[in-house]
């Protein structure tokens, strides 16, 4: 019995690591069996500059590619490398049949179109699932190669039987890459859904409606307990670097998990799935081309 006062953490752990675990393991046998048929899934990952994260994003998506069985190549081009020259080099794997998935790693330096960029990735081969055509297909309820984000947390919301139909989903974040297409993909499959962004008014408000909540506003410990209804699932999507050192979540762990009924660690709750569901996307993306 706990005292007057006194809230004990309720929420269940949503545990990346061990879905992503479980998808790359599946993913590692449909390799296997794809290799039988002389079909190996490659993805080339392009890098422009030396932003530390993004080098260490880029060296994980090579090592996760091939203890998963796909062919992966690195391409680090210099920081004053030029618009064309990255468009060239993309030219070039949009032709190389080797090669199943591309992958521009962003941010790209100022100077570098970066909606040029991902444009000239050939749609079927766009295994981040950034170009506007897959956009497009996300919006209208079509197949194609979706975000691995957002796609990563549907799975965890699957993996657990969490349901999603008929509830009422906030999402606090409207980026291209998450807070957009997370919010399809929950539409998608029957949720009802409220953006809050840097402008919205009643924020507290409108998240406390929530019975999902998807925190992808880069702003750490932004979402504390009391916007949370009570037995509420809170996917927490910010990575946070503090001064410190340690990574934070956009979501208050110690205050939100006294309220909601499930909750995602940072780390080892969506980043892992990111990387799974790129895995994911390659392999799709070759067997989609072998029909
Ligand atoms: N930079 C941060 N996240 C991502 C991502 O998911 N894909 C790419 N290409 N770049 C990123």
């Amino acid at each position: 019995m706990s005292d007057e006062g006194e809230e004990i953490m309720t929420a269940k752990i949503i545990d990346g690591r061990l879905v992503a675990k479980s998808i790359r393991e599946e993913l590692k046998g449909e390799v296997e069996n794809l290799k039988k048929e002389g079909i190996e899934p490659g993805i080339a990952v392009v890098l422009v500059g030396e932003n530390p994260a993004s080098m260490v994003y880029v060296k994980n998506k090579g090592e996760a590619c091939r203890s998963t069985g796909i062919y992966s190549e690195e391409h680090r081009l210099p920081e004053d490398t030029s618009e064309s020259a990255l468009l060239d080099l993309i030219e070039r794997l949009n032709r190389d049949r080797r090669i199943h998935g591309i992958l521009v790693q962003l941010p790209l330096p100022s100077h570098i179109n970066k909606d040029k960029v991902l444009k000239a990735i050939s749609p079927d081969k766009d295994v981040d699932g950034f170009h506007e055509i897959n956009m497009g297909r996300l919006f209208t309820g079509q197949e194609g190669l979706v975000p691995c984000t957002p796609f990563g947390i549907i799975k965890l919301l699957e993996y657990y039987n969490i349901p999603v139909d008929g509830k009422f989903a906030v999402i606090v974040g409207r980026s291209n890459i998450v807070g957009k297409p997370v919010a399809m993909m929950l539409l998608q499959r029957n949720a009802t859904i409220a953006m809050c962004h840097t402008r919205t008014a009643n924020m507290k408000e409108i998240c406390l409606m929530g019975d999902i909540l998807i925190a992808a506003a880069g702003r750490p410990g932004m979402i504390t307990g009391e916007m949370i209804k009570e037995g509420a699932v809170v996917i927490d999507v910010g990575i946070n670097r503090l001064d410190n050192g340690k990574l934070a979540g956009d979501v208050d762990f110690e205050s939100v998990s006294k309220r909601a009924a499930w909750i995602t660690p940072v780390p080892g709750g969506v980043g892992p799935m990111t990387i799974a569901m790129l895995l994911y996307n390659t392999v799709k993306a070759a067997k989609l081309r072998n029909g």
